[in-house]
């Protein structure tokens, strides 16, 4: 079993601190750590992205034990995250290879440069998405880490329009759903937009209390 990073110090109350789907996709990635080091990306030393990184544990991850050879960058729009997964990197991983950007997504990243995305979205559903708060005090920072809008999938969505902006070609994204997100219909849209052009498939599910969470992964197929 490989081992979980350690975070040396971050206040949860500000910082998602890591829960049952974090851990979902550090069971996925130890699972298929083979097929992850042995496949040949678009660029030789692949580019990592993870989206809202929170405390940086799954980059932290993959770094340390699965592609401790990769260029590694996270975002996220909560500046505690930043400075917690930055630590948590430079705790755990052997090589400066990482980097954290505050900002909207993958908003500042070039076209089509990713290999690897992943994304452990606010995907609970709720009235609203949050409005970001202007002050880096204000108590409302781990609503973002949660709430998805109606049906969880506001943020989600985002990502899943821009997907064949963000990744290269042959790129893979790691995107983690609740049942209330409905994601095999958010998959059946998702390819419907773009025949031939994905294959998305289930890697992993698991119950979590009384929400079950699953991780699909999409990968942009060769034009
Ligand atoms: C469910 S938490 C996941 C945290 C971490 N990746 C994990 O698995 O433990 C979602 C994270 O996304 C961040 N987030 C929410 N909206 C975002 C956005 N528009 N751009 C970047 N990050 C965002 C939140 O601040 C939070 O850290």
């Amino acid at each position: 079993m490989l081992e979980t990073p350690i975070i040396p110090s971050a206040d949860y109350s500000k910082v998602y601190e890591p829960a049952e789907d974090s851990y979902l996709l550090l069971d996925l990635f130890e699972q298929i750590r083979c097929e992850l080091s042995s496949k040949r990306y678009a660029h030789s030393v692949p580019l990592v992205v993870e989206i809202g990184t929170g405390s940086g544990v799954v980059t932290a991850f993959l770094n340390k034990n699965i592609l401790p050879k990769a260029l590694y960058l996270a975002t996220d729009v909560n500046p505690h995250s930043c400075v917690i997964a930055a630590r948590t990197n430079s705790h755990n991983a052997t090589s400066y290879n990482m980097d954290v950007i505050r900002c909207d997504l993958t908003s500042p990243l070039l076209t089509e440069k990713v290999d690897i995305l992943i994304f452990n979205p606010p995907y609970v559903p709720a009235e609203k998405v949050p409005e970001i708060p202007k002050d880096d005090k204000d108590p409302r920072w781990l609503d973002l880490a949660l709430d998805g809008g109606p049906t969880g999938m506001d943020i989600t969505q985002r990502v899943l329009d821009s997907l064949h902006t963000i990744l290269a070609l042959k790129g893979e994204a790691y995107i983690l759903f609740c049942a209330r997100n409905q994601p095999d219909k958010v998959v059946e849209d998702f390819k419907k937009k773009s025949p031939g052009k994905w294959d998305v498939t289930m890697e992993i599910r698991r119950k979590a209390g009384w929400e079950m969470l699953s991780v699909y992964k999409f990968v942009r197929l060769c034009e």
